[in-house]
This record gives C-alpha cells, sequence and structure tokens, in this order.
C-alpha cells in the first residue's frame, strides 16, 4: 500500500534567505495562496522575530490560508517562541517551528553551550511551544554533522517535551545518500518515542544531493520533506519541491508512497515565485525549466512524433505547461481579461482589476499579442508589488552616437514629487545615476540582465538587476515594450526591496 508524505514547503521562510529573495508582504501572501492551491501539506510562513515585516506577513498568511498548516520558525528561547506564537495563533491550523543546533562545530564556535544545557533548552522550547498549540516541529540544526548519541538524546527529550514533528536537517548539505538513510534508519532505531511521532527531513544542496537525501529518507522511513518551490534557500537552495514530488509520483513503481500535491499546478507556481523573487529558472531545470519538455535531437523528435513515452517520462500537461499562451489583443475586453487573470491563478479585487486592466490596454496600444507572461508581469508589477516607497512617475532619455545619453526622471516619495537628470556612460547608466540622486540611495549595481519575456521585436523587454548595500542583496524586476523604462521600473523595484530588506533584524 502507499504510504502518504507530507511535504512541508519552506519557500517563504528558507527560500527568502535566498540572496536577494526579499518579498514584501502581498507578494508572501499570494504566494501562500498559490501554495495552498498546490496543497502544500504545511507553509512554513516565515521567522516573526526576524523583522517586524516577517511578523507581519505570517500573521496576514495565517488570516488568509484555511487547508494548509501554516508554521512559524523560532529559534529555541521564549521570546522567539512567544512571537511566533503571537504571529501564527490565528491559523485555522498552527504549527511552531523551534530549532537549536546539535554539532559540536555549532556548540562550540556558536551557540557555546554544553551538550546538557542543549538538551535542556530544546525540552524547555518544546514545553514552552506546547503550552501555545499541540502541534510543535522540532529541528537539531546541522543535524548531519552531530554525534548521533548526542542527537538521539536530544531528540527524545524533545519528543517527550510534546513536540509532534522531529527534523533532520542537513544544514550545510553535507550528506551523501546511503549516509543520510543509515542516519535516518539508525534514529528510528535509537531515539525512544520516534514512532509517535512524524519524522521529517530538511536537505540542503550544496552538493546537489538535496532530492535524493530526501527520497533515500523516504524509503527509510521519512514521512516529511521539507522543500521549496524551485528549489530556492540559503546558499544553493533546500530540496526541490516540484522534483521530489515528481520523482515520487512518477516512480510510483519503486516508490511506493504519494503525496497529496496537485501536479497541474506545479509550473504556474514555478513561474510565481521566479517573478516575485526575481530568480529565473534554469532553461534545464527538471520538471519546470524551459527545456524541460523540449526535444531538440532529431532521432528524439522522430520518437516523439511516434510515441511520446520513447523520450517523455512524464508529460507537460502533468505539471502545468500550457499549450499555447497567446491569449489576448488590444480589442479584447475587460470580461475576458479578468477571466484570463483568474484562469492565470490570480485573485484581485475590482479596484486591482482595473488597475491591470488599464495597464493591459497601454501595453495592447503598443503591442499586437499579449502573451500570459505579459499579463503575469502586469499583475505582479502593477498589483503585488505595492506598497512601494519609491515611484516612477516619468522618464525621458535622450541618447544615441553623437549625444551624451541624459536621463530626466520624476518619482514619487512619500508623496511629494522629485524630479533630477543626470548623464552617464549609455542611456541605463544615466537613468540610474538620476534615479540614484533623486533616492539619496548608496547601493552598488552588481548584474544587470535583459532578456525578451516573448518572442518577436515587440516584446516586453524583462530586465533584473542585483544590488548590493553594507552586505545585504536583493533583486528587482521590472518590463516595458521600452528596455531603458523596463531597467528603470527594474532598478526602483530593487530599491523598494532594499528598503524592505534594512527593516530585518536578525539573520540566521
Ligand atoms: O537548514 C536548517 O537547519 C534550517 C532549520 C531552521 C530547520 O533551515
Ligand atoms: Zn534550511
Amino acid at each position: 500500500m502507499s504510504e502518504l508524505i507530507k511535504i512541508f514547503d519552506t519557500t517563504l521562510r528558507d527560500g527568502e534567505q535566498s540572496p536577494g529573495a526579499t518579498m514584501n508582504i502581498a507578494e508572501k501572501v499570494r504566494i501562500a495562496e498559490q501554495l495552498e492551491k498546490l496543497n502544500v501539506d504545511i507553509i512554513e510562513a516565515g521567522f516573526p522575530i526576524s523583522s517586524e515585516g516577517d511578523f507581519e506577513a505570517v500573521r496576514a498568511i495565517s488570516k488568509t490560508i484555511k487547508h494548509s498548516e501554516v508554521a512559524a520558525l523560532a529559534r529555541a528561547n521564549p521570546k522567539d517562541i512567544d512571537q511566533a506564537w503571537g504571529a501564527v495563533k490565528g491559523a485555522k491550523f498552527p504549527r511552531l517551528h523551534t530549532f537549536i543546533s546539535t554539532s559540536d562545530i555549532h556548540l562550540k564556535h556558536q551557540l557555546k553551550k554544553s551538550k546538557e544545557e542543549v538538551i535542556q533548552i530544546a525540552a524547555r522550547s518544546v514545553a514552552r511551544a506546547k503550552r501555545y498549540t499541540s502541534n510543535v516541529e522540532f529541528s537539531a540544526m546541522d543535524a548531519t554533522r552531530s554525534d548521533v548519541e548526542f542527537l538521539s538524546a536530544v531528540y527524545e527529550a524533545a519528543i517527550r517535551a510534546g513536540a509532534t514533528t522531529i527534523n533532520l536537517p542537513d544544514t550545510v548539505g553535507y550528506a551523501i545518500p546511503s549516509e543520510f538513510g543509515d542516519l535516518v534508519r539508525t534514529l528510528r532505531q535509537k531515539v525512544r518515542g520516534i514512532e509517535k511521532v512524524t519524522l521529517s527531513v530538511h536537505c540542503h544542496d550544496d552538493l546537489g544531493l538535496a532530492v535524493a537525501n530526501s527520497l533515500i529518507a523516504v524509503q527509510n522511513g521519512a514521512k516529511q520533506v521539507e522543500c521549496a518551490i524551485n528549489g530556492i534557500g540559503e546558499r544553493a537552495g533546500n530540496t526541490s519541491l516540484e522534483e521530489v514530488v515528481m520523482a515520487i509520483r512518477t516512480r510510483s513503481d519503486l516508490l511506493r508512497y504519494h503525496t497529496r500535491i496537485i501536479p497541474r499546478h506545479l509550473f504556474a507556481t514555478s513561474r510565481l515565485i521566479s517573478k516575485i523573487t526575481g530568480m529565473a529558472v534554469q532553461p534545464n531545470k527538471a520538471v519546470v525549466g524551459a527545456n524541460a519538455f523540449a526535444h531538440q535531437s532529431g532521432i528524439h523528435q522522430d520518437g516523439i512524433l511516434k510515441e511520446k513515452l520513447t523520450y517523455e517520462i512524464m508529460t507537460p500537461d502533468s505539471v502545468g505547461i500550457p499549450k499555447t499562451s497567446i491569449v489576448l489583443g488590444k480589442l479584447s475586453g475587460r470580461h475576458a481579461f479578468r477571466e484570463r487573470v483568474k484562469e492565470l491563478g490570480y485573485r484581485l479585487s475590482e479596484a486591482d482589476l482595473g488597475l491591470a486592466f488599464r495597464r493591459f490596454k497601454q501595453l495592447a496600444d503598443k503591442k499586437r499579442d499579449i502573451f500570459d507572461e505579459d499579463i503575469e508581469s502586469i499583475v505582479v508589477e502593477e498589483i503585488l508589488r505595492m506598497p512601494r516607497r519609491f515611484k516612477l512617475v516619468y522618464i525621458n532619455v535622450v541618447a544615441g552616437n553623437v549625444t551624451v545619453p541624459t536621463a530626466t526622471v520624476q518619482m514619487e516619495i512619500g508623496g511629494q514629487l522629485l524630479q533630477e537628470a543626470g548623464f552617464g556612460d549609455g542611456p541605463v547608466d544615466a537613468t540610474f545615476k538620476t534615479i540614484k540622486k533623486i533616492t539619496r540611495t548608496k547601493s552598488k549595481l552588481l548584474q544587470f540582465a535583459i532578456n525578451a519575456i516573448t518572442s518577436g521585436t515587440e516584446a516586453q523587454g524583462e530586465v533584473t538587476v542585483k544590488l548590493e548595500e553594507k552586505g545585504q542583496t536583493v533583486i528587482g524586476q521590472g518590463a516595458d515594450t521600452d528596455v531603458i523604462v523596463a531597467s528603470a521600473k527594474a532598478y526602483i523595484n530593487a530599491l523598494n526591496k532594499m528598503e524592505f530588506r534594512k527593516q530585518k533584524l536578525v539573520g540566521m
């Protein structure tokens, strides 16, 4: 019989720890709604003590989500746990997730605590969380580099104190599959009471083994996998949700397990995360990459035309890759636009729909065919990116091979209209320097990239910029038929994210 594996999604918590992937509250709520639609069992919504923004985001998500559990992360101390509960208590199915490190390296250099102290802190923290909710998860950070006897003792103490899920993180992505599988099996034999709780794994991808490690853990008795959409997360990222889910589904002949995930929502979820975080999905990414179902070689194309099974182990349909994406044009009305927005998975208020529709009409004046990607861009840029401190009002750029590139920019900052002009080495440089002057910001530009969202010369250009300030990096995106305007939007989007990032108080 096939056993259920719970999917715990940490896109909004560990995923947001990806360099540059800061999201605002509206964006996080939108992602949480999509994760619920995907049917994940648990949404880890954030780390409430880390900033006011995180606290508010967890609170807003808790109020919105109706079916999935909502988890809030807390270090193993009373203040973190109380704050996490304050944020998540409004959820229909709340979960508190508390953690402490268990490896010798972390105990000696970071925590500066003895093993005995760590056991006591773990137990006390779980007990405190338990006063608030029966649903408590405990994680032993850096578990895979910890002494197994000690790790078992910490888990036993957490279980005795009332933890209902015990999580085994490969925090630094160090384990290899055979070893990780053995560790799961060993813990199941050693830890008293483990059979009464859900055993979970949380793998990082530093050696590219996160999905393999998660699967071997499942084969050795883990019942919950922690993962993130597109595999985003701290450093090299976390286990990719879409990969682990599709591996379980596609190889059900060997893996006698199932998840509750609805695979046809995977592609849309992947795109949404990529749009909002500004982190592009590599074309050859398994399951959701642009080339995941593209057959290039003549032999493969021939085979596919004769019988899809020759070279396809899953269908694009099954993960929700649309067949054709030309949708609307200049003559399309509000009703058609509303329906398309709905089909793409966005629920907008009448006011937001009106705003998006006006922007759609402006775009349709410049561009004949409006694709799904264009509509997504409008919705994400015009609706989800609000509220913003810096807003572009207008931009005028003069450039060419016989003139000094000059940008005149007007912006609204805190309700005030400000205007400046500036020169640069090219039109983009002039634009960025002028925006920097108006906003009085000091961020350094680390990366600049332009992509066409769809095909053809009238396609919208999508610009991605990466900015750095005092060691913090953010990614901004902007789209427009004019690449200079798209560049200005991307730069301002990144500045807004940087503002949001500055509110962060503690990291991990
Ligand atoms: O990687 C890790 O150890 C974590 C824990 C907080 C679960 O993210
Ligand atoms: Zn992690």
